[in-house]
Order: C-alpha cells, then sequence, then structure tokens
C-alpha cells in the first residue's frame, strides 16, 4: 500500500522526468560524493553568474584524483552537476580530469534544460579550481 507522501513523491518525479534524465533526478536526489573533505589536497570554490557557490576538495596521489568531494548552495541542478563532476573525475590523471568540460558533464547526466546548462559549466570550472589549488 502506498502513502499519500510516496503517491506525491510519484507525481514531483513523473513532472520532473519531462525536463530531466533519469541519471540527473538521481544524482539530485541521491547525490555522491557530497560533503567536505578534510584532508584534502586541493580546493576549489566559484561562484556563478547565478550567484550560487560551489566547492569541490580533491585527494590526489602519485597524479591521480583518488577522490573527489564537493558542497553547494544552488539549485537541484548543481548538485546533480558537482556530484557527476567528482565521480568523472575520480580515477582519473589530472591531466584528464582537467579536461572535463561543461559538455561532459553535461552528457554524463544526459542532457539539463538549457536554461540549466551553465549549471554543469560551473561543476567542470570548480573542478579545474580544485586542480589548480594542488
Ligand atoms: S542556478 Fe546557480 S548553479 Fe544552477
Amino acid at each position: 500500500m502506498t502513502s499519500r507522501f510516496d503517491d506525491l513523491q510519484e507525481l514531483v518525479l513523473k513532472d520532473a522526468r519531462k525536463e530531466y534524465s533519469e541519471t540527473t533526478i538521481d544524482f539530485f536526489m541521491n547525490p555522491r560524493n557530497q560533503g567536505p573533505m578534510e584532508d584534502a589536497d586541493g580546493l576549489g570554490t566559484v561562484s556563478g553568474t547565478c550567484g550560487d557557490t560551489m566547492n569541490i576538495w580533491i585527494k590526489v596521489k602519485d597524479g591521480v584524483i583518488e577522490k573527489a568531494t564537493f558542497t553547494t548552495n544552488g539549485c537541484g541542478t548543481s548538485i546533480a552537476s558537482a556530484s557527476m563532476a567528482t565521480v568523472l573525475a575520480t580515477g582519473k590523471t589530472l591531466e584528464k580530469a582537467s579536461m572535463i568540460g561543461q559538455n561532459e558533464v553535461l552528457s554524463a547526466l544526459g542532457g539539463l534544460p538549457l536554461e540549466s546548462e551553465h549549471c554543469a559549466a560551473l561543476a567542470s570550472r570548480t573542478l579545474r579550481a580544485a586542480i589548480g589549488d594542488l
């Protein structure tokens, strides 16, 4: 038997699916790598033109990103974008990770509505700032 909450959640999700991919909804609702990192080697902090700020921490060993985490005070798509950027960066060399741009984040998310594409750009800029902080 479903509760009213489940019914409501299903309605909201049904609406969200019109605009967002399953991956984006999943990364928003179950963000990977969320939260600050205490023993990070690099931290990038970038504010977008929308006024939202994103932080990405990275832990690096032998030139490879071992771990990446994020926080943001931004919108749902910024959470999904930052989370995806940390997933994409993990296990990559610094050189490869610094090539993760807006398009890589967008395509891994299965696309975003045009008005939200800048959130993916913010995630990529923040990742690059973290790499630049090493
Ligand atoms: S609207 Fe600011 S990051 Fe998405």
